[in-house]
Formats: structure tokens, sequence, C-alpha cells
């Protein structure tokens, strides 16, 4: 199987390649694992090789992604600007909802998220999509309407042919019984290690699974540098065992 680069030199050693092109990519962990950071890699390499990218934002403002990606040294402004990268912001689109209908006396409910329309409506061919943070939908639903708008939203941009990257946060994930684990072709877990003793944080990523690959089962050391995500360990030490 084809696969895309995920921008990130030690992660593409570890996926043989890459993501798996065409399919979904779910990425979990808690606050400030690297998440977001692990999404920009990819869009800034999808756009550099010239596809077509979406990124969904339902939390963040537009301006602190382009500003966090320009710390890294993976601008993302200038992809916009070219009209390669588009960016919908369901967070700032609800922000201003809410200034309008906040005056008929209407609050947070009387406006949703509705990703799946969007996506729906898309025209052009999009290569690749990431959406940060899926997470949003576990909020407002039960798990038997998440699991089916997430279900939605996987199978259209699966019949899109678009590679995925869902990032979700871990305490969504978990709320939801992890099903969303269950339904994508790969699965990304990022973890944090405190040691009370140096006061630093370990952080780890684990490939819980990636249905066409053998991906080595261990977690492997990352850390997040001026020039983002830099895997540690990983196929050296696997090869060694
Ligand atoms: N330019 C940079 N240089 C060094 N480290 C950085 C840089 N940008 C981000 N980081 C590190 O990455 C962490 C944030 O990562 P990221 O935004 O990907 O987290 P996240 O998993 O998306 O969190 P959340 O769930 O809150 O959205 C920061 O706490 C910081 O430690
Ligand atoms: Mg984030």
């Amino acid at each position: 199987m084809e696969s895309l680069s995920t921008g990130i030199k030690g992660l593409d050693t570890l996926m043989d390649g890459g993501f798996p092109k065409g399919k979904s990519i779910l990425v979990t962990g808690p606050p400030g694992s690297g998440k977001t950071v692990l999404g920009i890699h990819f869009l800034h390499r999808s756009c550099k090789e010239g596809k077509k990218c979406i990124l969904i934002l339902t939390r963040e403002l537009t301006e602190d992604i382009f500003s966090q990606s320009r710390s890294l040294n993976l601008d993302l402004k200038p992809f916009v600007e070219r009209g390669q990268l588009n960016i919908k912001n369901i967070f700032e689109d609800k922000m201003n909802k809410i200034k309008s209908v906040s005056k008929f006396g209407k609050g947070l409910c009387a406006v949703d998220t509705d990703i799946i329309e969007y996506i729906s409506s898309l025209s052009l061919k999009v290569d690749v999509m990431v959406i940060d943070n899926i997470g949003v939908i576990a909020i407002n639903h039960d798990i038997r309407d998440f699991a089916d708008e997430f279900n939605s939203i996987n199978i259209i941009l699966l019949k899109n042919g678009c590679t995925s990257l869902f990032i979700m946060d871990e305490d969504s994930y978990n709320l939801t019984h992890r099903l969303t684990g269950y339904m994508v072709f790969g699965l990304i877990r990022l973890t944090s290690q405190e040691n009370f003793n140096s006061g630093k944080t370990k952080k780890y990523l684990y490939i819980e699974k990636m249905r066409d690959k053998a991906v080595p089962v261990q977690y492997s050391l990352f850390d997040i540098t001026p020039e983002g995500i830099r895997i540690i360990t990983g196929m050296n030490d696997l090869l060694e065992t």
C-alpha cells in the first residue's frame, strides 16, 4: 500500500513509509502530548509535496496554529495564501454565531458543529484532511450518536480517497469507550510519563494498530524540539532485539 510521509523522519521509519494512503488514522493523547504538532508536521509535508489539504479546527484559533507552526519552522500560512491548504475553523465560526444569536436570547446549544455538512459540501478533490480535535462531538452526543457521527465522517473521507488524521483528546477517547479506535485503520497513542525525582516528563509514542503493517510493538521515546517531534528510540532498538 502506498504511504504518505508523516513529515517526521523517525515516525516514517516506524511506520514503514508513513500513513497509509486514503485511510484514516486516529491520534490520541493527553493535553500537551504533541497531537497538534504531529498534525502540523503532516500538513506541512503534504503541502510541500503539492497535495491539496484541509485542516478542520474545533478548539483552537487559526492564528494560534499559525504561530505554533511558525515556532516549529513549519509555517502553514504561506500554503493557505497559495490556496493549497484550507482551514475551516468551526470553533471561530461558533464564536461568531454565538455573538449574533445571543442577541436573540439563544445560547450555546443553538449552535452545532457540523463537520459532516462541511465535508459533504466539498466539491474539490482533497488529498489530506486533519481534524483537530474530533473529541468535541463526544460532548453533546450520547455514545450511539457519537459513533454514528464519527462513522459518517470517516466513511465520507474514505470514499473520497482522503488520507485523514483524526486528532482526539484522551478524555473524549476514553469517555466514548475508545470506540473510535475500532473504526479507524490506524491508531497512534501519545503518552507522558512524569519523573518526580528529576522533575522531567518523558513523552512516548505507541502505534497501537496499523492494519496493513507490522509496526513495532513498543513505546518509542520522543521529544518536541523547536524543529518539532523527534523520535529518540524506535526502529534501531527493534532491530537489535
Ligand atoms: N516551537 C516549539 N519548541 C519546543 N517545544 C514546543 C514548540 N511548540 C510546541 N512545543 C511543545 O509541544 C507541546 C504542545 O504540543 P501540542 O500543541 O501538539 O499538544 P496537544 O497534544 O495538541 O495538546 P492539546 O490537547 O492541549 O491540544 C507544548 O507544551 C510544548 O512543550
Ligand atoms: Mg492540540
